[in-house]
């Protein structure tokens, strides 16, 4: 597709969920990219893909990040960062470490190579805030510091905070978004959409917490990586949030219901959460954006609807093997 754009981008997490859809998506416009991730590269199909370089390196080394990011960088997408509730149980420390750090990291580079950032942050910042839909500016509602649950919401707050100071006392050329529930094809089987997608075509019961009473509103790959392109590209993000979700509120249940219908699969395991995993563990009855603002600013909207979606992403399930092979690695 099309010729080069004459863009330099660099990319971290560039082989996560997120980054290779986003990374596909600036090659077919004709961007240059630069992926940075601490995973093994991953070979890429279709057009375009000489025009990505990869650097492996951890985002806390900053000497490693400077072979990424160099004054011919024109934006950083900084994606990377240890996501998903297993992996912030069983490594807290690396959770503050790569989020927070990391990110200073990726700022000072960035400050010295004179590049736009776009910081990829998440609902996840507004914790248990009940008065939904968040806006932007909401509050922060979190839980106590001996729970490691919070601390992944603390360090991309505090990620978000270094951005805006950033922004503010160097001038720097820096928006961010934030994400919610994000789903799509490749996703690591350990979210509510692609485990239960695992575990239906592995013929494996879905389970839901708490009868699936939760709300949620899930946000499609492709509409997420549109809007972070767009608040790369626009002159309005700079010193800004943005929420990046879907405002269409379904319950757990029916999210379930609905692939249990896609992939005729329809065995489902209530999991009382109160009795299994005891009364440290917190959920949130719902997470809702006010999205009013991206729409307002950067021109974007929410475009695939749920079944659309799902549709999409079991589809691209069916035939990938490789990941219907990868461990389940969510709670029972
Ligand atoms: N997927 C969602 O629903 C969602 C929701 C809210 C926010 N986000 C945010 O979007 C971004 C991307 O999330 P994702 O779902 O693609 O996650 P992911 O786990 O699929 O991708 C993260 C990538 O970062 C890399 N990485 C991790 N630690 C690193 C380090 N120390 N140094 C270099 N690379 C490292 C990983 O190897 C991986 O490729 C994250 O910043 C996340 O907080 C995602």
């Amino acid at each position: 597709m099309g010729g080069k754009s004459g863009r330099h981008a660099v990319v971290t997490g560039g082989n996560g969920f997120v980054g290779s859809h986003l990374v596909r998506r600036l090659l077919d416009r004709g961007d240059e990219i630069t992926v940075f991730d601490s995973a093994p590269p991953q070979p890429l199909a279709g057009p375009g893909a000489e025009r990505v370089r990869h650097v492996v390196g951890d985002l806390r080394d900053a000497a490693a990040l400077g072979r990424a990011i160099d004054p011919g960088v024109d934006v950083v997408y900084h994606l990377a960062a240890v996501v998903g509730v297993d992996r912030y149980l069983s490594r807290p420390l690396d959770v503050i470490d790569v989020n927070f750090m990391g990110t200073r990291n990726v700022l000072d580079l960035a400050h010295a190579a004179n590049a736009k950032v776009v910081l990829a942050s998440t609902s996840e910042v507004f914790g248990k805030n009940p008065a939904v839909p968040w806006d932007e500016d909401g509050d922060r509602v979190l839980g106590a510091t001996s729970s490691d649950r919070w601390s992944y919401s603390s360090s991309k707050a505090l990620a978000e905070h270094a951005t805006f100071a950033f922004a503010r006392q160097y001038g720097l050329n820096a928006t961010i978004v934030r994400y919610f529930n994000v789903y799509g094809p490749g996703q690591r089987p350990a979210y509510i959409v692609s485990r239960s997608i695992h575990r239906a075509l592995n013929n494996r019961s879905m389970v839901v917490y708490d009868q699936g009473r939760q709300t949620r509103c899930f946000t499609y790959i492709d509409d997420a990586v549109a809007g972070t392109i767009l608040a790369a590209d626009h002159p309005g993000s700079c010193g800004q949030v943005f929420n990046i979700g879907s405002m269409v509120e379904n319950t757990v249940g029916e999210v379930v219901r609905l692939i249990s219908e896609l992939t005729g699969v329809d065995t489902v395991v209530d999991v009382d959460t109160a009795q299994k995993l005891g009364r440290s563990y917190e959920d949130l009855p719902r997470r809702i954006p006010n999205s009013a603002k991206a729409r307002a600013v950067l021109g974007w909207e929410c475009r695939t609807a749920l079944r659309d979606g799902l549709v999409k992403t079991i589809e691209w399930a069916r035939a990938a093997d490789w990941w219907l092979d990868l461990p389940d690695t969510g709670a029972e």
